[in-house]
């Protein structure tokens, strides 16, 4: 049977890939039937197999994603969190130490499965941080709470209508879209017009980009996550979400003074995004940080001269 499912999967990949691969996939069943393969089991690794073949990410059929330490539930349409976000997550925790005594707020839009928020609140002192999370996806804000759960961290929606104390849990979930021009009155609604850290990893891809990808993430990821320009503007550049954010940081100063925005950028806009947080947001300093394959990858501005 193995050697079948090896050949399976070898149609797409390289042997020994594949050979890693499908050990992964016995180890993740072995684990849910408690160590035993069972003719059960081997009907769903041959499924497992006939979806990976079919080019369905393997992330999504192992239903999880290391992150740092966390290992977070993935599942269509969310995006899978990527090695390059982690890698300035990690960064970051260690660049600011939030205390008990003095705790910070933060704001991660574009929140996807909740990896920034979620990671940030675990290496970071418990008691020392709270977020709001927003995103204009049910799916991934449904998504982020399960991870918030399975994390041990707390977590609340933010209803509609509903008063909600942003204190109350260290995760708040808000159901918004960030390019709605007066988006950021709904953080003031909620008793929380300023942050100290603000955080995004928009959709950021280009159109052109876009329709060359490799269709597996087109089939499974939401376009929603990717599609930097959803309505087709900005001449196409992918990049919308910067030139929206950086008016609503300025016009409802979003940020405190101490305060600091990191925002993950694809290829070639860090040059635009930093003019955007200097000219638009009007930031005093930017500086650019690389991912571990060398490329800019993160866009960092503070309010103050330092
Ligand atoms: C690139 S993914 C990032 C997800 C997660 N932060 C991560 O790093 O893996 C972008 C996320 O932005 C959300 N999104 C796209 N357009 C949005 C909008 N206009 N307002 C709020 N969220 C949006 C998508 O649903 C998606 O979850």
């Amino acid at each position: 049977m193995y050697r079948n499912l090896l050949a399976t999967l070898s149609a797409s990949m390289s042997r020994s890939h594949a050979s890693r691969e499908l050990k992964w996939m016995r180890e993740s069943l072995c684990t849910e039937f408690n160590g035993t393969l069972t003719p059960e089991s081997v009907k769903t690794l041959e499924d497992m197999v006939s979806r990976r073949a079919r080019g369905e990410p393997l992330q999504y059929i192992l239903g999880s994603q290391p992150f740092g330490p966390l290992d977070l539930i993935v599942r269509p349409p969310t995006l899978i969190p990527r090695p390059e976000t982690e890698d300035w997550t990690i960064r970051l925790a260690g660049e600011i130490s939030p205390t008990k005594a003095s705790p910070i707020t933060m704001l991660d839009l574009c929140t996807g499965s909740g990896c920034i928020p979620l990671l940030l609140n675990y290496l970071w002192p418990s008691g020392s941080n709270h977020a709001i999370c927003v995103d204009v996806s049910q799916d991934a804000l449904n998504l982020a709470h399960e991870n918030a759960v399975r994390c041990g961290i707390s977590v609340e929606f933010a209803n509609e209508g509903s008063p909600t104390s942003t204190k109350s849990a260290s995760i708040l979930l808000l159901l918004d879209d960030v390019l709605r021009s007066n988006f950021p009155e709904r953080l003031a609604n909620l008793g929380e017009p300023s942050f100290d850290l603000i955080t995004a990893n928009p959709p950021y891809i280009p159109l052109a980009e876009y329709v060359n990808l490799n269709s597996t993430v087109k089939m499974y990821e939401d376009h929603r996550a990717l599609l930097g320009d959803p309505n087709h503007t900005c001449h196409g550049e992918g990049l919308s979400f910067y030139r929206a954010f950086a008016t609503q940081v300025r016009r409802y100063d979003l940020l405190k003074d101490c305060g600091m925005i990191v925002l993950e950028v694809g290829e070639n806009q860090s040059d635009e995004v930093q003019r955007l947080m200097l000219n638009d947001a009007k930031m005093q300093r930017t500086a650019v940080w690389r991912d571990p394959w060398g490329k800019e990858r993160v866009v960092v501005a503070w309010k103050s001269t330092g």
